[in-house]
């Protein structure tokens, strides 16, 4: 992957940004990969200013993961996330906007149909990614199979005090989520993984110069042959 490490979050938000016009310009019906978490907010930001002058009715998205058996109208739920966060602040077409079904009803079909659901639409331009302190990307927890596809999987109990933040109590958070699996995030065309902060370091010095592994998850990006790491120093601290 190529590393970029820049001085701050928001120069990073402002370099994914001009990547993401510049998709859109080269194709209005552009196919965007969308995270949530802390991480891409400096990305969204950037994009709300830069998008004025550019047309972005056409735009699609798809989110990398929901919590199964929230309640979609749940403020924390990522349908609501994704919606607040992305979708309204930059005039996106809420038709066009995807994330993963977390309905029990019909669980057993969401991951194939979300799965067919991108590949209908030819893929994935650009995906945004996040990671997680034990290395995970979407929600593919380490194990997950590179080959992975859209599936149900069960929150790391780390992962869950990770995001109990989001939520009045860790209880609340949900035990299960959907996700894109491993082997369907690398089939988008860029892969972009942003990372801030100390407390990320040790799993960006593993998804990077890492032996590629399933225990690692976001190892995965090495074999990527567009895979790019925007990160700030303190996240670069254990690079070689
Ligand atoms: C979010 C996602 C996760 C996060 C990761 C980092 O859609 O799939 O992999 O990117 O948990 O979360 P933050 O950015 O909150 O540190």
């Amino acid at each position: 992957a190529e590393v970029v490490i820049v001085p701050t979050a928001d120069d990073a938000g402002a370099l994914v940004a001009d990547a993401i016009v510049e998709v859109i310009r080269g194709r209005a019906d552009a196919v965007l990969g969308l995270a949530t978490g802390s991480t891409p907010l400096p990305v969204y930001t950037a994009l709300r200013a830069k998008l004025e002058s550019v047309d972005v009715s056409q735009v699609r998205g798809f989110a990398l993961d929901e919590y199964v058996g929230i309640d979609p109208a749940h403020p924390e739920s990522y349908r609501s996330v994704i919606t607040r966060e992305v979708v309204e602040p930059l005039g996106l077409d809420p038709r066009r906007i995807q994330v993963p079904n977390g309905s029990l009803e019909g669980i057993e079909h969401a991951g194939p149909d979300y799965d067919a659901a991108i590949a209908a639409v030819g893929g994935v331009d650009l995906q945004i990614l996040g990671i997680g302190t034990d290395g995970h990307i979407g929600f593919n927890e380490p194990g997950s199979s590179f080959a992975s596809r859209t599936r149900v999987k069960t929150l790391t109990a780390q992962t869950r005090e990770d995001n109990a933040r989001f939520f009045d109590d860790i209880a609340d958070v949900p035990m299960h989520c959907i996700t894109q699996g491993l082997g369907t995030i690398l089939e988008a065309r860029h892969l972009v993984l942003l990372a801030f902060g100390e407390g990320k370091a040790q799993a960006v010095a593993g998804a990077v110069e890492g032996p590629v592994s399933a225990m690692l998850p976001g190892s995965a990006i090495q074999l990527h042959p567009h895979a790019t790491v925007i990160i700030d120093e303190a996240a670069a601290s254990r690079l070689a």
